[in-house]
């Protein structure tokens, strides 16, 4: 590769090159792009991103070897990893789904320094769009416009029935998917799958739709922590015009076998020079790329923030969830209760066949009870427990709404409001 030049056209000219080559980006480095970004070159960024972003927060890849998902799931007995997220395999066999669904359902994790990049991007107005090939619902939990969002394989947010395509009750699928049970669509009975794209399914319209209108107009690609193995996804890459300079972080190259994919090496001398390219963890990346672009406090103080928020939700969610199960087991008791008062009375209703035949008739009268009031009892108890838990959860939403970021606050206000309806019911 020539040394690198501001200048934007390269008269240079060896074998197989064409006459005119264009440089976008002074060279490849994470440095050129942030020099493309102080100049004010970029206006509409897009993000793309795969299951390296989410890493750090604890959850697998797929392809990782010896780290990824795919090389974890000899357990299930499939006959290639990839069957678990197959829906022809699905429709005969759903059970390796659900077990792994178990293990990855939301609500664990924590979004990454990474997520925040999108945010921060948003509020700076240099985001386009992020397209994620991820599940798992971080970019979400940021606080991000879901506007601004594409989550291109679907997401856990909803379900499914497979057969009729009713949407199902999700909080219901999520109970099944925790307890081990395959859920089943109330209307045909067929089986209920949250709305992830598996293989052999078509991508949300939502994607098709916007894809088609953003890629023309973006004027900076970054790319984050995805292999680019899978399509329709990413092909996406070329989609963006042949003037628009194109950043991967990650810790490997990807996306470099197809036509008008990546080029970090000027191997297929493209007339353009847009490519750019930062080998490690994303975290670290994005880092680098804040800091040359003078936003890392910024974004290190959204990132803090954001946690401090996330501890807050979760330990509202854990006070919500023992309540549920405290009144779930107080049920339990409750009817264990009735149908022991049931069966004792009804022992002492039994007639007493030594007995004198009018008194057996005197004595189930007089000892029939009227059965005690349960509702009252339970009342009193289920008050006191309800009144100390949703004291708990007010002063945790109160110390939410102190904070920034509006999602999870949406979230906590309707876990509050959940609680005092539950109370007052
Ligand atoms: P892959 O597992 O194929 O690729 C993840 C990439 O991220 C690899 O290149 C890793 O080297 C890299 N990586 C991992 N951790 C990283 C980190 N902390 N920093 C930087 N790089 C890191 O995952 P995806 O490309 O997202 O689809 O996979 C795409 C699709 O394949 C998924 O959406 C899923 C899967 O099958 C469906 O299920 C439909």
């Amino acid at each position: 590769m020539a040394a690198p030049r501001v200048v934007n056209a390269r008269q240079t000219r060896s074998k197989g090159e064409p006459a005119t080559r264009t440089r976008i980006l002074k060279d490849s480095t994470i440095e050129s792009v942030a020099e493309f970004i102080n100049n004010g070159s970029a206006k509409n960024i897009i993000v793309m991103s795969g299951a390296g972003i989410s890493t750090a927060a604890g959850i697998k890849d797929f392809r990782s070897p010896g780290t990824g998902l795919y090389d974890d799931l000899e357990r299930f007995n499939l006959p290639y990893p990839e069957a678990v997220f197959d829906i022809s395999f699905f429709k005969d066999n759903p059970d390796p789904f659900y077990r792994l669904a178990k293990e990855l359902l939301p609500g664990r994790y924590r979004p990454t320094f990474t997520h925040y990049l999108l945010p921060l991007l948003a509020k700076k107005n240099l985001l386009l769009r992020s397209y994620t090939q991820n599940i798992d619902m971080l970019e979400r939990l940021t606080g991000l416009d879901e506007e601004l969002l594409v989550e291109a394989h679907g997401s856990f947010a909803t379900s499914e029935c497979i057969q009729c395509h009713e949407l199902c009750d999700n909080s219901h699928v999520r109970k099944h998917i925790l307890k081990g049970e395959i859920p089943h669509c109330k209307e045909c009975k067929g089986l209920v799958k949250p709305t992830i794209t598996f293989f052999g399914e078509q991508l949300p319209d939502r994607f098709g739709t916007l894809a088609q209108v953003d890629f023309k107009k973006c004027d900076l690609l970054i790319v984050l922590g995805t292999s680019l193995q899978v399509e329709p996804f990413n092909r996406l890459i070329t989609r963006v015009p042949a003037s628009c300079p194109r950043l991967l972080i990650n810790r490997e190259k990807a996306g470099e076998d197809m036509h008008l994919g990546f080029d970090f090496d000027d191997k297929w001398k493209y007339p353009v020079l847009r490519d750019a390219l930062f080998l490690g963890n994303c975290d670290e990346g994005v880092r680098q790329l804040a800091k040359l672009c003078g936003w890392e406090g910024e974004l290190q103080a959204m990132f803090e923030a954001g946690n401090i928020e996330m501890a807050l939700a979760e330990e509202l969610e854990a006070l919500t969830l023992a309540k549920e199960a405290e009144e779930e087991q107080k049920e339990i008791e409750e009817r264990a209760k009735a149908e022991k008062e049931n069966k004792d009375k009804d022992e002492e209703e039994k007639p007493h066949v030594k007995e004198d035949p009018e008194n057996i008739l005197k004595d189930t009268h007089e000892n029939h009870k009227v059965p005690k009031n349960l509702d009252e009892e339970s009342k009193s108890t289920s008050n006191n427990t309800a009144a100390d838990t949703v004291d708990e959860v007010d002063a945790i939403t109160d110390r939410l709404q102190a904070t920034e970021i509006s999602s999870s606050k949406k979230d906590s206000a309707s876990s509050k409001d959940k609680v005092k309806d539950d109370k007052s019911s």
